[in-house]
């Protein structure tokens, strides 16, 4: 983590930046593309549905918060290998991976020609000269816990990235964690320790859906109050044809996979790094030793059966035009 918690309110900073292991975030890729069975969309009309005029075109996709920029490769590396009909002229693509940090960036040299890397926060409105020219931007797991007020800030940063008329938002993030036994008599308590532990230190106390902007309705840990209405967030922002599905981890029950094992250490490895930022930090009650200690107990309680389940919600919109 680079930023860590002044510990001396609820939650002053609920965005922690960890050091994320890339390991981590490609497998988290790949159960997560799986949950939803697919990258981009089906609402979303990339590659386009139908032949257009002949004239190459070039489409621009983002993915903001790209990470290891696991997922915009993958959409390259998928798009590349879409046919199209003989007599249409198949669009090219170019596509950028922004982030607040380059920690996790690949070397240039690796990435394809067409593929490109910037550093830049979501939270900050993006340069004027990208501005209204994207067809497609993605944003997957970068909320912590984020409240009405806030989500909606960075959404109306990002939805002005987009053509008007065309271009639509993707936006991925996790939800409404829960952990279970499926053994009687096992043991919760390290796993349990972790989750209250991610919970007290970044998600904001107020959550109650009290209407002011300051509850929280996307993000790390939180558990929905009622009805969030996450897709108003985006019609505020000037996005039509909004549409939310909501996936839960369960959803797959693939053996081969072990989703719910693997799926529950990858995130509590995953909050281990939230934490890891917390030492140090006067007052938080973290330590190495502490770390250790619990990751070593909650990896033998999953031995034993504890598992997670979250939501994988995905909105997705098209940015409104005169025409709209
Ligand atoms: C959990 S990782 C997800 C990475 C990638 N989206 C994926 O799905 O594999 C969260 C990423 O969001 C980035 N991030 C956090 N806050 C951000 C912000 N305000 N603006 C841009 N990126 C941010 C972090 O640096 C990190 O790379």
């Amino acid at each position: 983590m680079s930023e860590a918690s002044d510990l001396s309110g609820p939650s002053q900073d609920t965005h922690p930046l960890i050091d994320e292991i890339p390991e981590r975030l490609h497998e988290q890729h790949i159960f997560t593309t799986k949950t939803f069975g697919f990258l981009i969309h089906p609402n979303i009309p990339i590659p386009p549905r139908s032949s257009h005029d002949g004239s190459p075109t070039t489409l621009k996709i983002a993915d903001i918060g790209t990470g290891t920029a696991i997922w915009l490769l993958d959409v390259a590396k998928t798009l590349s290998a879409t046919t199209t009909t003989p007599a249409a002229t198949p669009p090219t693509y170019q596509l950028t991976g922004y982030d607040i940090t380059d920690s996790a960036f690949p070397a240039p040299e690796t990435l394809p020609p067409n593929v490109s890397l910037r550093t830049h926060d979501m939270r900050v409105p993006f340069p004027e000269a990208e501005l209204g020219t994207y067809d497609l931007v993605a944003v997957r797991f970068v909320s912590s816990a984020s409240t009405r007020r806030e989500w909606g800030q960075a959404v109306r940063n990002i939805a002005a990235l987009l053509k008007p008329g065309a271009g639509w938002l993707q936006w991925i993030d996790s939800c409404n964690f829960a952990l279970y036994n499926s053994v009687p008599g096992t043991s919760r308590k390290a796993c349990r320790e972790i989750y209250d532990s991610v919970q007290k230190a970044f998600v904001p106390v107020k959550g109650e859906g009290d209407g002011d902007g300051d509850e929280v309705v996307l993000g790390l840990m939180m558990r929905e109050a009622g009805n969030v209405r996450r897709e108003a967030v985006f019609r505020d922002a000037g996005l039509v044809d909004v549409h939310e599905d909501v996936f839960s981890t369960d959803r797959l029950q693939e053996p081969g996979l072990q989703l719910r094992d693997k799926g529950t250490r990858n995130v509590i490895v995953c909050f281990l790094g939230c934490l890891e930022g917390l030492v140090g930090v006067e007052g938080s009650g973290w330590s190495s030793e502490r770390i250790e200690r619990v990751k070593q107990e909650a990896m033998r309680e999953i031995d034993q059966g504890v598992y997670h389940t979250l939501d994988q919600v995905c909105v997705v919109g098209r940015l409104r035009s005169l025409d709209d």
